[in-house]
């Protein structure tokens, strides 16, 4: 028998989220396309459920280029954006055969694009508005331009979108000082723009559309966490953002017993029970993917009813406070986050990380069901 654990994805779930977003997106002076973000074997999620789940999304956006070879297999025929580009020229060829578009943010790759003899690519040019982490900057992006438009010229490059990757796009101004560099670095350029995550799609898409309008732009947005149902924004949670849990994660007690008060429970005795109660053993731990770091109190679904996890996370297994709740025997249904449990940011929240984290690190053990 396999252990009880199971992660299941729910595809309607991400086919509503997707929707939300664009229908977000579609009530802006400028409407976008929609890259929907599957790097991390889609969040943890899988490629090939995020093949079905995002049918109508107008492209995937990932960085691995077997995660891009498995989308392809899996039926996707529109574009597939490579959001980190080719690592080394041997890329270049996967590129062209399955026909993906890379983004292309220092000058190296560049020169790979130089040496490389297949059919023009069509790219994305990173631009970095103030993230300091991938793309051209005003000290070479002069440099970046004159050999794109060699590249152009030598018909190397097909059609080019600028884009770039907000910093703090869950601040109220959060994208007015990059918005205002990445005007000053490309549009003198022509093109359309690539620009919103899933904080500056819920919570800046007016200013970014007005922003894209005034320069006569076209728009593409790239959300990845909404799509799986986690809230990007600190003060509104999923549900009131009408986003659904794209991933139940369960499993099931495999032990119960009555605790006397001043026992200790799990290793380090890092919890003793207060008083006498009954406690349960969950058939999940950290080598599923459960944060080890998640403490005494962390929410949890057994039998239907809340509770909270109690001492520290072992590597299979977590132990549950079972006061209060009814009948709750070896076998009952646990739900460590998503339907009918607590929402992947509040347990994300209670061990000091985001849903992004959780979520992509729900390891290979762990089978998933796409539902
Ligand atoms: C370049 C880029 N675009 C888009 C996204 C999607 O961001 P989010 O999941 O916050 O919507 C990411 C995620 O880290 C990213 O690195």
């Amino acid at each position: 028998m396999p252990r009880p654990i199971q992660a299941t994805i729910h595809t309607n779930a991400l086919a509503n989220n997707l929707n939300r977003v664009r229908g977000v997106l579609q009530k802006t002076p400028a409407p976008s396309k929609v890259w929907a973000v599957v790097k991390a074997n889609a969040y943890g999620h899988g490629i090939e459920a995020a093949v079905g789940g995002f049918a109508d999304a107008d492209g995937l956006a990932l960085l691995d280029l077997d995660e891009a070879v498995r989308a392809r297999e899996a039926g996707w025929s529109k574009p597939i954006l490579l959001l980190e580009g080719p690592f080394q020229m041997a890329d270049l060829r996967t590129v062209g055969q399955y026909q993906l578009t890379p983004v292309i943010h220092n000058l190296e790759q560049l020169t790979m694009l130089r040496e490389f003899d297949g059919s023009p690519l069509d790219i994305y040019v990173k631009i970095d508005t103030g993230m300091t982490r991938l793309g051209f900057v005003p000290a070479n992006l002069q440099q970046a331009f004159d050999q794109v438009d060699a590249l152009m010229r030598e018909g190397k490059v097909g059609k080019i979108v600028y884009m770039t990757h907000f910093a703090c796009a869950d601040q109220p101004d959060g994208l007015d000082d990059p918005l205002r560099r990445f005007a000053q670095m490309a549009s003198d350029r022509p093109g359309q723009w690539c620009l919103s995550n899933s904080a500056a799609s819920l919570m800046h898409a007016d200013q970014v559309a007005v922003f894209a309008a005034e320069h006569g732009r076209s728009l593409w947005s790239r959300p990845g966490i909404c799509l799986y149902g986690g809230s990007p924004l600190n003060d509104r949670s999923a549900s009131e953002l009408n986003l659904k849990p794209a991933m139940t994660l369960k499993s099931e007690l495999i032990s119960v017993k009555d605790v006397a008060a001043g026992q200790g429970i799990g290793y380090g005795h890092i919890y003793v029970a207060e008083r006498s109660m009954r406690v349960g053993v969950v058939a999940c731990g950290y080598a599923d993917g459960y944060p080890r770091h998640a403490p005494t109190g962390t929410p949890i679904s057994v039998n239907g009813q809340m509770t909270r996890i109690l001492g520290r996370v072992s590597m299979d297994m977590i132990m549950v406070d079972l006061s209060g709740v009814r009948s709750a025997g070896v076998g009952a249904p646990v739900v460590l986050w998503g339907e009918g449990g607590p929402p992947v940011d509040q347990v994300a929240q209670a061990a000091g990380t985001i849903s992004y984290e959780l979520l992509s690190a729900v390891t290979a053990r762990v089978p998933r069901v796409v539902v």
